[in-house]
């Protein structure tokens, strides 16, 4: 791992999109591709955020002083922005995730209490190398859902909606972290280290979200759902296995989240999946939004 030749990546600029979906329209709790576990994973991953980027914001917060460069102080500025905002809208759909009859407060309360009672008592330097992992798997995935919109065939518009738009800023703001990590602490190995184990632990935590969130509804006995599901996930084709080239570049001597670009990404995201209708700062949403 190492830094990209120079910093042009952190010209760009990050800024929260102040965004505000219909949510109440979703209207089943199978909501994709009527399939419980598909939609329970989905679930299970919405509940896990508000309380997940809060820990990813403060593992940040807590070097923001040591950073010297102005160009990427600017950057997490609006990281935390961005991320702000993701667990808001999150905890918006979370409440009516709830009114389809998922219990998404157990998922947040079972990860805060991982969170207050072993990460919050780690070192910095192992939270903020956690942070980049995770931002890193976040990232790919993002990556992987905007070039992949099939894969989100079945779902119901105004989540899959929230999904593209945190997945479009989970791209914008990918190196951040990474950044922040080698300008303050700049320990590859460690690095390394960490993410090894980190992508340990997220497999482990997506899998218990969802099955907390399955276990807790009527549905949770369907095997002919659940053999879809691992096909979704774990088939060829499927999001798992596409990750796996992805994530190995992590390892790799030169790595730098911006090698492989992924500024198209974000204006496939402009010109395929927004609609002005989405986002409060635009004319047309409050024209939709009046009266
Ligand atoms: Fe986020
Ligand atoms: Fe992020």
């Amino acid at each position: 791992m190492a830094q990209p030749q120079n910093n042009d990546h952190q010209k760009l600029v990050i800024k929260p999109r102040h965004m505000d979906f219909p949510f109440g329209s979703l209207k089943n709790i199978k909501f994709f591709d009527d399939n419980i576990y598909k939609s329970a994973f989905m679930a299970g991953l919405s509940a896990s955020f508000p309380a997940g980027e809060t820990e990813f914001l403060n593992s940040v917060k807590n070097y923001r002083d040591q950073i010297k460069n102005p160009a990427l102080l600017k950057q997490v500025k609006g990281f935390i922005g961005q991320e702000g905002h993701h667990s808001h809208q999150h905890a918006l759909v979370n409440k009516e995730l709830d009114r389809l009859g998922y219990k998404t407060k157990k998922v947040e309360d079972a990860l805060q209490k991982v969170i207050d009672t072993r990460v919050s008592k780690l070192t910095h330097k192992f939270r903020l190398a956690h942070t980049v992992s995770a931002e890193h798997i976040t990232a790919i995935m993002a990556e992987y859902l905007i070039n992949n919109p099939q894969y989100m065939d079945g779902l119901e518009t105004p989540f899959k909606d929230l999904f593209f738009w945190h997945a479009v800023e989970e791209v914008e703001h990918k190196s951040v972290c990474f950044d922040v990590y080698m300008e303050v602490i700049g320990d590859e190995k460690y690095l390394a280290k960490i993410m090894k184990l980190s992508v340990f632990l997220i497999q482990m935590r997506l899998a218990k979200h969802m099955f907390i969130l399955v276990f807790n509804s009527k549905h949770w006995w369907n095997l002919k759902e659940f053999g879809r599901f691992v096909s979704w996930m774990f088939g060829k084709g499927g999001m798992w296995r596409s990750l796996r080239k992805p994530y190995k570049e992590f390892f790799e001597g030169s790595f730098h989240p911006w090698g492989n670009g992924g500024l198209e990404l974000i204006e496939k995201w402009s010109k395929d999946y927004y609609r002005p209708e989405q986002n409060k700062a635009s004319p047309e949403y409050a024209a939709a939004h009046s009266g």
